[in-house]
């Protein structure tokens, strides 16, 4: 399709010419024959006039439509693909902050999700910014799935390919930013060249962070000065309740925070399914996540929120300021973090959200934001010790389900039974029902602890759905993660 401008036109030239060959044999060969009385003479010339007006024409057309499509093509290569692979946002910020810093230097660049990326595009791009994350044990994000899959088996060819890549991860896991690693090998395999050697960050070490942006000056020829800074506001502690008073667990808050606009006029906006991002005290400044359990229609960030001990007694920096030392009225810096892969589907499709523990404050939020648009078709899988005394916004979930909100609600309080029952138990004991609401076009959510509840429930989708089950939902953006 690219090079039929040019064909068309290359051939309408050597129509033409070949048209002015014979044009020239006829009057030099035989000049005594053309006469301009004889209407056969006269009738030769217009039908040679008109074919050669037409073939005109048609190169002319030619031309301009190959002249459009190198330009179009051009831009298109030009434009520098800026790629994240994210489980909970931060590369997907970074890859933001990138491609504006770019654009900010007139370099043209393209932000594109991982997950939306064929093996066509990648083909066809000559230069391309991977910031690409690690999770799980030295997994690749969920939604990565289908790239892996669809893109890196097909093996493409890459040898036009100019690229950098960015690793997130943390060295507290044993396989250190391992899905950043892998893709390296892959694309190098695949023929492409590195523009720089790859970044790998550790726990978003502002220094690696800050040698991606100079290399980056150094690729687009300026330094890159317009590297938007997430915007950390400060916020206020307006509220905080103990929710498990009694509880055989650590004590767990209700927080609610409001953000001091002060004269900026700044409105907070967030998604359910987005995070909200302390600023702890440090050098440099610690960052410290907390899944939204509200809407901004709340009036304010809702975080649910255990008290955190460490193994030598000591609470946590930010559980601690939230739970215990914050005074109410006090303020700290904090920042949304857009987690986009957690967000509600765009449709009313139905949902199945499982989680335990903290694991609420995010589902709560997806309940909240599908409540609010009319989406009903809800089925809430929570699991924690004692219904008596950590049901967590009990009189709310028990309204939602009573008005029909929330069509189906399962609490597994593991320690009111004789047999010790979990979220994952209760999946596989209503595996028909599980079934039947996937056949409807379900998506899954999962949030709350990594370890224990979300590798069981992926292991109890595994029993109940088999490996292609599972692959399928992963890769078509029905089972999603926000764990921790
Ligand atoms: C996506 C996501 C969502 C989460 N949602 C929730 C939630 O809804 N509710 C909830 O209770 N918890 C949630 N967590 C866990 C939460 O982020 C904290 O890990 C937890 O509250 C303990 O933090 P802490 O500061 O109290 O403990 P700490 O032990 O002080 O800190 C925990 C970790 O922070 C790092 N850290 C702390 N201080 C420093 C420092 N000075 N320098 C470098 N690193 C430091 C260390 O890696 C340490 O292991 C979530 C985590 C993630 C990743
Ligand atoms: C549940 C969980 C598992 C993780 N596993 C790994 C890992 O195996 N290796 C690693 O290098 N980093 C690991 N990390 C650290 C993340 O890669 C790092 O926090 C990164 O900034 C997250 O980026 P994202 O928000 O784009 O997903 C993990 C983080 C979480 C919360």
């Amino acid at each position: 399709m690219k090079r039929s401008g040019a064909w068309v036109a290359a051939v309408t030239g050597l129509l033409l010419a070949m048209l002015a060959v014979i044009a020239v044999l006829l009057f030099s060969l035989q000049p005594a024959r053309f006469e301009w009385r004889d209407p056969g003479s006269r009738r030769l010339l217009v039908t040679a006039g008109s074919v050669t007006f037409y073939l005109m024409l048609f190169g002319l057309l030619g031309w301009r439509r190959s002249r459009r499509d190198r330009q179009r093509n051009s831009q298109a290569g030009d434009a520098v693909l800026v790629i994240h692979s994210s489980q909970t946002g931060h590369a997907e910020q970074i890859a933001r902050q990138t491609a504006d810093a770019l654009q900010a230097v007139n370099v043209p660049a393209q932000l594109v999700a991982l997950e939306l990326l064929d093996a066509a595009m990648l083909g066809t791009a000559r230069r391309a910014l991977f910031i690409a994350s690690t999770t799980g044990e030295g997994d690749p994000p969920d939604a990565a799935l289908r790239f892996i899959r669809q893109v890196m088996m097909e093996a493409p060819e890459l040898g036009e390919l100019r690229y950098a890549l960015l690793a997130l991860g943390d060295r507290e896991y044993s396989q250190f930013c391992a899905w950043g690693r892998r893709l390296d090998e892959w694309l190098q395999e695949q023929g492409a060249k590195p523009l720089f050697a790859r970044i790998d960050v550790n726990n978003a070490d502002p220094a690696a962070l800050a040698l991606w942006r100079s290399q980056l000056g150094v690729f687009a020829g300026h330094a890159l000065d317009h590297w938007r800074q997430p915007e950390v506001r400060q916020w206020q502690l307006i509220e905080r309740r103990l929710l498990n008073p009694g509880s055989a667990g650590a004590p767990c808050f209700h927080i609610a925070l409001a953000p001091v606009s002060g004269n900026s006029g700044w409105e907070a906006g967030w998604e359910a399914g987005d995070v909200l991002a302390l600023q702890l005290p440090g050098d440099p400044p610690v960052l410290r996540d907390y899944s939204i359990a509200s809407l901004p229609s709340d009036g304010g960030v809702h975080l649910l929120v255990r008290q955190t001990r460490r193994a030598d007694g000591s609470l946590g920096v930010g559980s601690s300021w939230l739970t215990q030392s914050g005074e109410i009225g006090g303020t700290l810096p904090a920042l949304l973090r857009s987690n986009s892969s957690f967000h509600a589907p765009d449709d009313a499709r139905p949902v199945i959200l499982i989680g335990n523990g903290t694991g609420l404050a995010g589902l709560r939020a997806l309940l909240k934001s599908r409540i609010a648009s009319g989406a009903h078709d809800n089925w809430l899988i929570f699991g924690e010790r004692n219904a008596e005394h950590d049901f967590y916004y009990r009189e709310e979930l028990l309204a939602w389900h009573g008005q029909g909100a929330l069509k189906q609600l399962d609490l597994v309080f593991s320690r009111d039974g004789e047999r010790h029952e979990y979220v994952q138990d209760r999946l596989r004991a209503r595996a028909p029902a599980l079934r039947e609401w996937l056949e409807r076009g379900a998506a899954i959510y999962v949030c709350g602890s990594a370890q224990g509840m979300a590798t069981g429930v992926d292991d109890a989708l595994h029993e109940i759905l088999g490996a292609a089950g599972v692959e399928h939902l992963r890769e078509s953006g029905r089972y999603r993660r926000d764990v921790y």
